[in-house]
């Protein structure tokens, strides 16, 4: 099935879960990746990966020695990620991005260096979106970011909480259009 047939047919099943009718506009994918220092980056954890776009431009920049983890609660999406992405430097898992600690010991990864998230944050709980901002700062280097897209403005009041080091940039070419926040401790 064609990538966007299968996000917006996954999306009509599923609402709350994807948060969005399309994928990541190719604007918003590079404003999110322009923070991230693909030469020394080591560890990045993706958060929500949907049918990848994100994840390919990500595979795209990366060294060869990087690890990409890629997290997707939606099994239709994560079997697609898994028949469409074939590269040995991914790691696809089929869990919340709340358990990211438990899968980080498991794989023998200390911290990461970069967590890129598209995850639909306004649909989540207060105690989900609390659990993935913390944990997310505790696994992260002290250089570190945390680089998130929202629709809905007042998300930095949840962020900063745990992080002191937060710019934004308003992104107008994405279906909705959205903020980009990069966070550092
Ligand atoms: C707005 S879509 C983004 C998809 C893709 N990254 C893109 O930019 O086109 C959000 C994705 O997050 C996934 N998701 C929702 N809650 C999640 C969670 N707690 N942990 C991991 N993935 C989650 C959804 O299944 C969906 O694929």
């Amino acid at each position: 099935m064609d990538e966007k047939l299968l996000f917006f047919s996954t999306f009509l099943k599923n609402p709350k879960e994807i948060g969005s009718v399309v994928p990541s506009s190719k604007f918003l994918v590079n404003e999110l990746l322009k923070c991230v220092d693909f030469k020394s980056a080591k560890y990045i954890v993706e958060y929500g990966s949907g049918t990848g776009r994100i994840t390919r431009e990500i595979l795209k920049r990366a060294s060869p020695g990087a690890r990409i983890l890629c997290f997707e609660t939606n099994k239709r999406l994560y079997n697609y990620l898994k028949r469409s992405i074939k590269d040995k430097r991914v790691t696809i898992i089929n869990d919340s991005a709340e358990n990211i600690i438990r899968h980080l010991k498991r794989l023998g990864i200390p911290k990461i260096d970069y967590a890129i998230s598209s995850l639909p944050f306004s649909n989540l709980s207060y105690k989900k979106k609390i659990t993935i901002i913390s944990e997310t700062e505790k696994t992260l280097n002290r250089d570190g970011r945390f680089v998130i897209y929202q629709y809905f403005k007042d998300f930095r009041k949840y962020l900063y909480e745990y992080f002191s080091n937060i710019s934004t940039k308003f992104v107008a070419l994405n279906i909705p259009p959205c903020v980009v926040y990069i966070c550092g401790k």
